[in-house]
């Protein structure tokens, strides 16, 4: 991997901001804070350590039963879906709804590092809170990776923070993997350098899971990981791919050892949610919770398949064990891929983010 790319994880201390009408005044559209704040990309790699090592907290709103709420939107498709801004611009103003946000996060897919671009990262920008951003392979089209997190304000490809009583993992899934006899190489996306043999796309790098083991045996608080490529999710019939499987195995071994060290303890990693799929999807592997988020605009099978309305979804997480996903209902803006005999083999596909409840085991 490029030395140049900042790796650690680090957590920002944003104070939230009460509910504005931010998109209604340019006065309120002031400068955000990204997932690691508000400095250079050059001076990501020293700023993550500092605050890495801070004891930062979270200053996530919670109500007395430690309750926090965030707002999810993925694969937007920002000059690909011909009303990505309308459809983001629907996402703000749900958000806009919303009492008290611990944050909003987007999934991937979101842009590419153009000029005709900027004025939808202001628009997300606009949440005067905390916004956290996923890396999508489609993001890397038009420009590098750190071109791309240089344009949303990104600082580290990977890291974490804490909101509330709650520890969040974000990862960076766009690596190439090439095996030359007992060696892998890995590469970043680059400029649409990944249109490759599809095994070879799609990995953890090695410095980045052995990052995640750290963070993991680090963090005390139950924990939720985004990244854009799926975790948890495979064809009909299939095993889940190597490249998902080690990273679920490093989850799973937090879990073993954190019960181990107390067996009263909850379950530490609780979910994964990712978007890249354009379906709607639950599974549960080992416990943990995997959700596939459908794409705020379309289904792609032989073609693009919109959705007549925009998706995302709220996510409440409760300390008691509970989680809820609220999304949002619409319909194929034509008739569904299914009746045009498209994506037969494909699950979750529909127009829709599914309401859920789900549990897991909390502490006791
Ligand atoms: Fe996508």
């Amino acid at each position: 991997m490029t030395s140049e790319m900042p790796t650690s994880s680090g957590q920002d201390t944003t104070p939230h901001h009460s509910r504005r009408d931010f998109l209604r005044s340019a006065a309120t559209a002031t400068a955000g804070f990204s997932l690691l704040g508000g400095l250079t990309f050059a001076g990501a790699k020293a700023a993550a350590k500092a605050t890495a090592t801070s004891g930062s907290k979270g200053s996530a709103p919670q109500d007395e039963s430690g309750e926090i709420t965030f707002g999810i939107v993925t694969d937007l498709h920002h000059g690909l879906a011909p009303d990505a801004t309308q459809r983001l611009q629907a996402f703000m103003e749900a958000v806009d709804e919303h009492e008290d946000l611990a944050f909003i996060a987007q999934l991937g897919d979101f842009c590419h590092p153009t000029a005709d671009a900027r004025d939808f990262v202001s628009l997300f920008d606009q949440f005067p809170g905390r916004k956290v951003h996923v890396l999508g392979n489609h993001d890397m089209d038009k420009g590098t990776k750190s071109e791309t997190m240089r344009h949303w304000g990104m600082e580290s490809r990977f890291g974490s923070f804490d909101a509330g009583d709650f520890h969040f993992v974000v990862l960076d899934l766009n690596n190439i993997r090439q095996v030359e006899g007992d060696k892998a190489n890995y590469t970043h996306y680059d400029n649409a350098n990944f249109y490759i043999d599809a095994e070879l796309r799609g990995w953890a790098d090695p410095e980045q899971l052995a990052w995640l083991v750290d963070d993991l045996a680090a963090a005390n608080k139950q924990t939720i990981v985004f990244s854009h490529q799926p975790l948890g999710f495979s064809g009909p019939d299939q095993p889940l791919h190597q490249r998902q499987q080690e990273v679920l195995d490093i989850l799973y071994a937090a879990n073993r050892e954190a019960r181990r060290t107390n067996p009263d303890a909850g379950q530490k990693v609780v979910a994964c949610l990712s978007g890249h799929l354009h379906v709607d999807r639950h599974e549960r592997h080992n416990e943990v919770h995997c959700l596939s988020v459908n794409s705020a605009s379309y289904h792609w099978a032989g073609g693009m398949h919109p959705y007549a309305d925009p998706l995302f979804c709220f996510v409440t997480i409760n300390p008691a064990g509970r989680i809820y996903i609220r999304g949002q209902h619409s319909e194929f803006t034509n008739a569904h891929p299914w009746q045009q005999g498209l994506a037969m083999n494909t699950a979750g596909v529909t127009a829709s983010i599914s309401d859920r409840a789900v549990v897991y085991r909390r502490e006791g």
